[in-house]
């Protein structure tokens, strides 16, 4: 499928990899619309999109059949990742199940009668939880830890019956740990990098929960969005669930290291009591994605961190600023 000059809608086009995603699609020549309601989102990840034409911002919640049915009105393609985190899982389970399974229903049904032609459905590597083996494929079984995760795969099955009952045809595709600018350091949305190089570029010491043996495959956020696109692309997907991810699994104890050298921090790790809901190993095994589309995720980690550091080191709040939004324990 030819990408160029077709109208497409980001669900959570605000959000750290919808806003790439948003960017990417506009590269590729896309009339872009973005539906967020600015929960998780920023509207400075998008501003410098916001004029451009063929670029719409559209304030609304996927909840809300109204503004479901707006968002998805003469649109072609939907790229679908409107959603809530997953340490909010932990104190807002309803809240969270709601958005992330009920909102994708109603958007996967807003899609098939307004007759869109594709639904990229974007799932997580959560939806597994802790590997029992390694590297994970796609036929690995399914066991998630949290309300975020079984959410997401309730929005999976959704996405599924929706193609094989009502003939949309869906893709769906499970990122696993993604990283980079524009990545969540604040509040119960915050990700273990980024709150990491805040604590870090702030000489505070980075908090490991538990004993840092956990794993992560993480990938850099502008190859997540490549990739999302590259599905998009891919007829030979329709009706699949793919897995998308570096192939390479880094130990948090290390990467910890890794954070405190690039930032020249000369802080400390600190090792606190487990997070409720932990997963302690993921390891993607992504050939067939990359097999059928031909992608690869060129970024390597080394890179890929020290750009994610000047980014934040950027920030025209001030990297103490940040300091503030970071919760440390941030499920509570
Ligand atoms: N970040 C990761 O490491 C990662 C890994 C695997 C999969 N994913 C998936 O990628 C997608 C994007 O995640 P992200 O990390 O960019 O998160 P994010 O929180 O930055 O983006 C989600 C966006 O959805 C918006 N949103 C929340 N509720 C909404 C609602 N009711 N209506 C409209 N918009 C709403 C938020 O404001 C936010 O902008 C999600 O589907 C997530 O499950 C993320």
């Amino acid at each position: 499928m030819n990408l160029s000059r077709i109208k497409v809608l980001v669900t959570g086009g605000a959000g750290f990899i919808g806003s790439h995603l948003v960017d990417a699609l506009i590269e590729e020549g896309c009339s872009v619309r973005v539906i967020d309601n600015l929960s998780n989102g920023k509207l400075d990840n998008l501003r410098h999109n916001l004029k451009k034409p063929g670029f719409e911002f559209f304030s609304g919640t996927i909840t809300d059949p109204f503004d479901a049915a707006r968002a998805v009105k003469d649109i072609e393609v939907i790229f679908h990742l409107a959603c809530l985190g997953v340490r909010h899982s932990i104190s807002h389970p309803f809240e969270n199940h709601r958005v992330n399974a009920e909102g994708t229903l109603l958007v996967l049904q807003e899609a098939l009668k307004a007759g869109a032609k594709k639904f990229i459905h974007c799932s997580t590597s959560e939806v597994y939880g802790t590997a029992g083996y390694v590297p994970m494929p796609e036929s690995h079984p399914t066991n998630p830890c949290t309300v975020y995760g079984a959410s997401k795969l309730a929005a999976e099955s959704y996405a599924r019956a929706y193609y094989k009952t009502y003939g949309l045809k869906t893709i769906i595709i499970r990122p696993f740990n993604t990283y980079g600018p524009r990545s969540h350091h604040e509040r119960d949305a915050g990700e273990f990098i980024p709150k990491s190089i805040v604590r870090a570029l702030n000489n505070e010491p980075i908090l490991i929960f538990g004993d840092g043996s956990q794993t992560r495959d993480f990938t850099y956020v502008e190859d997540i969005a490549r990739g999302i696109i590259a599905a998009a692309k891919c007829d030979d997907l329709i009706g699949g669930t793919f897995n998308m991810g570096s192939d390479f699994e880094m130990p948090l104890k290390e990467l910890a290291q890794m954070i405190l050298s690039y930032t020249g921090s000369g802080a400390a790790v600190e090792y606190v009591g487990e997070r409720p809901g932990d997963i302690l190993r993921l390891h993607a095994d992504s050939s067939l994605f990359k097999k059928r589309t031909g992608w690869r995720p060129p970024m390597s980690l080394n890179d890929g961190l020290k750009r994610t550091i000047q980014w934040f080191m950027s920030r025209p709040e001030g990297i103490s600023a940040l300091l503030e939004q970071e919760k440390g324990i941030n499920w509570e």
